[in-house]
């Protein structure tokens, strides 16, 4: 972007460069439906991710561990495998510490900030829908510029890919850590951690990192081929943002179900 422009008045009005229509817009479609979807849908996820979050129970059901909380850091965690750092006062619940990264990646996410600008702030709501802002200036200024660290955000994430892979495949052993177990939370376990690493790996910056800043492709055919490969998962990357989300929170709450004793697991072997 080269700065601050103003392309119209969002409210229909004249603007430079823009045919004088009075309407707000001329779609006569439902084009309100998505925004409204995606609004109800996020506005869910984070009431239930925040009260999960929060909770500080329910979140390990031997062998399994709630997405939400791994890899949990603390002493306090229940039934987790992985390495424990520091104690930390009890009222603080282990998934606060992680919670920032997961957070982080959706939130300057390239596709969520396309869907949460048009839902939450309308700019615009949809396409060929004026906003009601005065104002535009892009992602240019603070705080908006920051969604420049997305990349970072990336990194954390793969981190944390290796991490669930490793507490889904732990989910083959049974209670008594004898490996050959398999549950229907050991199924749930696996399909979130494949839905969130393809989730990483069509991410807009993870193409970058792959085939980005080269002049010449026929110089870099590996490189090449998995840009090719990663391009074709990228164009797929809606779907994982959504497709993942859901998995993550029902692999949460399926811990939740068996932790409250709600349910059994489903034993396959
Ligand atoms: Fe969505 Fe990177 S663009 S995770």
């Amino acid at each position: 972007g080269t700065g601050a422009v103003t392309p119209g008045r969002g409210d229909g009005g004249p603007a430079p460069r823009r045919a004088t229509i009075a309407a707000r817009t001329l779609r006569t479609d439902r084009w309100w439906v998505q925004p409204l979807v995606t609004v109800v849908v996020l506005v869910l996820f984070i009431a239930y991710s925040s009260f999960r979050a929060f909770q500080n129970a329910y979140y390990h059901a031997e062998p399994y561990i709630s997405p939400f909380y791994s890899p949990c850091i603390t002493t306090r965690c229940e039934g987790d495998s992985f390495p424990e750092f520091f104690t930390g006062p009890a009222w603080i619940s282990p998934a606060l510490y992680i919670l920032v990264l997961p957070l982080g990646i959706r939130l300057t996410c390239y596709y969520y900030r396309k869907a949460y600008y048009r839902s939450f702030w309308l700019s615009p709501p949809a396409c060929a829908v004026a906003e009601p802002h005065r104002r535009y200036t892009g992602e240019t200024r603070l705080p908006l510029v920051g969604q420049n660290v997305h990349r970072y955000f990336l990194y954390a994430a793969l981190v944390f890919n290796v991490i669930l892979f490793y507490e889904a495949v732990r989910g083959f052993r049974d209670e008594t850590g004898e490996w050959g177990h398999m549950g229907l939370g050991t199924l749930v376990l696996l399909v979130n951690a494949v839905l969130l690493f393809l989730y990483s790996i069509s991410c807009h910056s993870c193409r970058h990192i792959v085939g980005g800043r080269l002049n010449d492709f026929s110089e870099h055919p590996l490189r090449y081929r998995a840009w090719t490969w990663v391009s074709r998962l990228n164009a797929r990357h809606m779907q994982y943002a959504w497709t993942s989300l859901f998995a993550v929170a029902f692999a949460d709450f399926y811990v939740l179900l068996l932790a409250t004793d709600t349910i059994q697991d489903v034993r396959f072997f």
